[in-house]
């Protein structure tokens, strides 16, 4: 009896080491836990998340399968930007009685940081139909990754106290972002009506971005390892624009 009660053992603790390794092989391989402050309101990355950024990662991934990745993701991503949001208790009368619920206080306002944020902007907009879209293009020279400022068109209620989402898929250096928030906070927006939507972030661009902007709210889908030698986010999904645009 002895010899079988040891046998049992054995077995249940080898069940419970090859469980433990297929769990931690079943996580992604960045999650979205942190102490990086301005990723406070940032919801745990989902399972049905942690399968699409698998998808949106895949260097065989082929321009539809991105692209309908992309707008998966985008679409938790609201999810997780509405987080950030303040909102008002409403009453309202469902077909059998009075319901006390919940309701935005007013419509956002989006920024897209062209070019690779307007691949997320048709997604906020179907979720915010009431929006005003301001666009800011900023790009990352490829040799220095130092951003080049080249236009912006505001909406002229960016101030107004709603929340700001700014849509960039991929949050790299943190550079290109410090030059559209010192932007935005040149018009009058606060620091803490800003929420930055991004579906991939590294913890170097986030601790710039913290240091300067501690007020900010950022979302990211998925929070990566590190920046490789060229900037790129490692393990990171390559050149979002150059994968969702179909260009080089
Ligand atoms: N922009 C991208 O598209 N990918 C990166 O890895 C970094 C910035």
């Amino acid at each position: 009896m002895k010899h079988i009660l040891k046998s049992y053992k054995l077995k249940a603790s080898l069940l419970a080491a090859v469980l433990s390794v297929v769990s931690l092989q079943s996580q992604a391989p960045s999650t979205t836990k942190t102490s990086i402050s301005i990723l406070k309101n940032n919801t745990p990355q989902s399972r049905y998340e942690s399968i699409l950024m698998t998808e949106l990662r895949d260097k065989n991934s082929n321009k539809p399968k991105f692209r309908a990745a992309a707008f998966k993701l985008g679409s938790l991503l609201v999810n997780r930007a509405v987080e950030c949001f303040e909102t008002k208790n409403i009453v309202i009368e469902t077909p059998l009685t009075a319901f006390e619920g919940e309701s935005f206080s007013g419509s956002p306002e989006l920024v897209s940081v062209m070019r690779s944020g307007d691949a997320l902007l048709d997604v906020f907009i179907t979720h915010f139909p009431d929006a005003s879209v301001s666009k800011i293009l900023v790009q990352r020279d490829e040799e220095t990754a130092s951003p080049k400022f080249f236009y912006m068109k505001l909406s002229p209620t960016i101030a107004s106290g709603q929340p700001v989402i700014i849509t960039e898929p991929m949050l790299a250096t943190g550079g290109t972002l410090n030059m559209v928030l010192s932007l935005l906070k040149d018009k009058g927006v606060k620091e803490k009506n800003i929420i930055i939507a991004s579906l991939c972030a590294a913890p170097e661009g986030l601790r710039y971005l913290e240091e300067r902007y501690p007020d900010i709210n950022v979302v990211v889908s998925a929070l990566d390892e590190r920046l490789n030698e060229k900037k790129y986010i490692v393990p990171g999904l390559g050149d979002f624009g150059d994968r969702f645009f179909g260009t080089k």
